[in-house]
């Protein structure tokens, strides 16, 4: 199976999208010229070109793209070439509106915009289809062809007629008889049992609280249907060029498809991601990003898509400051990106992003954008035959599953405060202010590799998961379990004792009493710090060999923190710092050490392969100490023992 390696051929891929077809042909050798001088080797083409293609049914017109392909292929630059299945033509929405998506509330969704497409659609399939099987045959044997992209971003969901019928085989498929079916739903609640498949609907809007066994099982189905799309098309182009890698787009912890499961059907695992300048976290939502996209990669991957300045879908928009896309951009290559792409490469005149920046912005060459790109091309050049397809060393895993945060994230639940993404985010935070590189898995994963492994919540857990959790402690890993935990089974059935028992019994709790979420602004203190969103009413067995209890309050003197062995329950969520030093601290007894010691404050610190990466998320210039002579692959220079970056600085060193 070709992999990442076979596309960068050594090298760090660099580009981005790119819509020619929006620009007089001029432009493309204006285009050409830009990218040489700023070392872009990758332009990603057709995204959205399909009316471009097929400008009426049937019709092909390939035309611009061969001379495209061409141009491209002249200049050594490699092309990865996308399906162009996520904006289907206006004219299929006007004669096949069975193409076209409705939302839960009844609401079709026009053509006018993109991504309007339905998943169930056998019209949609059968023409997204004929396209892919036509440019696929033309291109499949191109010079200039590294790889393919299938549809973009991949996110609809569809509550139509054909996504009922389409959602009721896939429940058969399932559950094989309606009682099965009706008995994993918990129909008996409410009076919902159903007494014939053809009752059956995708949730649509109800007057009160939605079932939660629906709704979790058509979140399942989307994810499937969204990936038979892909996986459709992806066989297509692999018949005419089965040597050139696939992958599709992910958008960042988007809750829609379960990437662990997409990650198996591509050769190459890609992101976009667009942290806020603004955020002083946004370092920290990369790195989470980049940590989980190389673990669903189990290797290099691909930044398909960033902006070079501000995107134009925030309420308010702000560009890079001098810098910073640079200094972003060496974190992703840090974290395993052989790729580092971006959404676009020039900034469009028209259209709905006209004000989302590009590699070349409005500005034009003279602009501090493009100058940036520019200096960055040559460092990603400089550093890139000591950096590619080398691993990441991580001894910590955060578990992360999304028929868990599918099963929690539902009507009915004790507080809509405790969001799954941000539970997630916190944890992660913790360790990467810890300095201790993290990688993701799935909790049925092995996680032999890992000497420390984090649950920061998995509402739900199958029976194996729960297996494997065990089996990892008695093999003497050591694991920190969050709130929330094991409350359910796969089906979203609570499970006795509202967590599970096994689990129960690992961390030395008899009886989980009652859940007492907090209000915005409430803490809740506890022995040594304060916990927040969440806190708990517990009653240990006596034999967890450590306590913390919470403090005051109705929940005075009962467990807070639980350890027995190496299990650790926490049954709150504790301020920022607190839980960076406890994770700290657990890691260092499971025999973790940070990548650095010492570090500053909005210090980043990254091993991979031979070289460490050190980036200064600061405005401020810091000095590191880094304990030895170093070659900087950046500056070319020697440095011994500590090494000083300015404002947004990062240093490449080698021993
Ligand atoms: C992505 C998308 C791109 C572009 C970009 C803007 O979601 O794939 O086509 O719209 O966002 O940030």
């Amino acid at each position: 199976m070709p992999g990442l390696g076979d596309a960068t051929r050594g090298r760090l891929l660099f580009g981005g999208d790119y819509n020619p077809e929006q620009w007089p042909e001029e432009t493309w050798h204006e285009d050409v010229r830009l990218m040489k001088a700023a070392r872009v080797n990758s332009v990603t083409l057709g995204v959205f070109s399909w009316s471009k293609l097929e400008p009426e049914p049937g019709a092909r017109e390939f035309g611009w793209l061969d001379t495209l392909m061409d141009l491209m292929h002249e200049h050594g630059i490699g092309v990865v070439l996308a399906t162009p299945t996520s904006s289907p033509p206006p004219w299929l929405g006007r004669l096949h509106p069975d193409t076209l998506p409705v939302t839960e509330d009844g609401r079709t969704e026009w053509w006018g915009g993109r991504q309007h497409f339905s998943h169930s659609s056998a019209t949609y399939r059968h023409h997204a289809a004929a396209i892919t099987e036509d440019l696929a045959a033309r291109y499949g044997g191109h010079p200039a062809l590294t790889l393919w992209h299938i549809n973009n971003e991949y996110c609809t969901a569809d509550h139509g007629d054909q996504a009922a019928a389409a959602f009721r085989r896939w429940l058969r498929a399932r559950y094989g008889t309606l009682d099965a079916l009706n008995e994993t739903w918990g129909t008996a609640f409410w009076g919902q049992h159903y007494d014939t498949w053809d009752g059956i609907l995708p949730p649509r809007l109800p007057h009160y609280l939605r079932n939660p066994g629906q709704v979790l099982d058509f979140r399942r189905f989307t994810s499937d249907m969204l990936l038979e799309c892909c996986t459709a098309e992806r066989d297509i182009v692999r018949r005419h060029s089965p040597h050139v890698p696939v992958t599709t787009n992910f958008m960042p912890l988007w809750s829609g498809v379960d990437a662990w499961r997409w990650a198996r059907e591509e050769d190459v695992v890609s992101v976009d991601l667009y942290p806020d300048p603004r955020d002083p976290l946004g370092a920290q939502h990369g790195a989470l990003v980049q940590d989980m996209t190389r673990s669903q990669a189990r290797g290099p991957w691909m930044l398909m898509e960033q902006a070079a300045g501000p995107v134009n879908w925030r309420g308010v928009n702000h560009p890079k400051p001098r810098g910073l896309n640079r200094l972003w951009s060496l974190q992703a290559v840090a974290r395993g990106a052989d790729a580092v792409c971006y959404f676009q490469w020039r900034q469009s005149r028209q259209g709905a992003e006209k004000f989302h920046s590009g590699m070349v912005g409005h500005a034009g060459e003279e602009g501090r954008t493009f100058q940036e790109i520019t200096r960055l091309g040559a460092d990603l050049e400089r550093i890139a035959p000591a950096v590619t397809g080398r691993p990441v060393p991580a001894r910590v895993a955060v578990l992360h599953d999304w028929h868990a945060w599918w099963a929690g994230d539902q009507d009915g639940r004790l507080s809509g405060r405790v969001e799954y993404p941000d539970v997630l985010s916190a944890w992660h935070r913790a360790l990467w202010q810890a300095h201790l590189t993290t990688d993701f898995a799935h909790p049925e994963h092995d996680l032999a590799p890992y000497a420390l492994v984090v649950v920061p919540q998995l509402y739900a857990l199958t029976d194996a998961a729960v297996g494997n959790l065990l089996a990892y402690t008695r093999q003497g890993g050591t694991l920190v379990c969050g709130f929330l935990t094991g409350v359910a089974d796969q089906d979203d059935r609570v499970r006795p004792g509202g967590m599970d028992a096994r689990l129960r019994q690992l961390f030395g709790i008899r009886t989980l009493h009652e859940w007492w979420p907090l209000e915005a602004g409430e803490t809740v203190a506890c022995e040594g710090f304060r916990g927040t969103l969440w806190s708990e009413e517990l009653e240990g067995d006596g034999t967890a060999e450590e306590i913390v209890p919470y403090r005051g309050g109705e929940l005075d003197g009962l467990p807070a923190v639980l350890r027995k062995g190496r299990a650790w329950y926490l049954s709150t969520l504790p301020e920022p710092g607190p839980l960076r030093d406890l994770l700290a601290s657990v890691a260092r007894d499971a025999g973790v050490r940070p990548v650095l010691d010492g570090l500053p404050d909005r210090v980043e610190a990254v091993r991979r392969g031979e070289l460490l990466f050190v980036l200064n998320h600061g405005r401020e210039p810091v000095t590191v100490e880094v304990p030895g002579t170093h070659h900087d692959l950046l500056t070319g220079t020697d440095v011994t023992g500590r090494v000083t970056l300015g404002r947004y600085g990062a240093a490449v060193l080698r021993p």
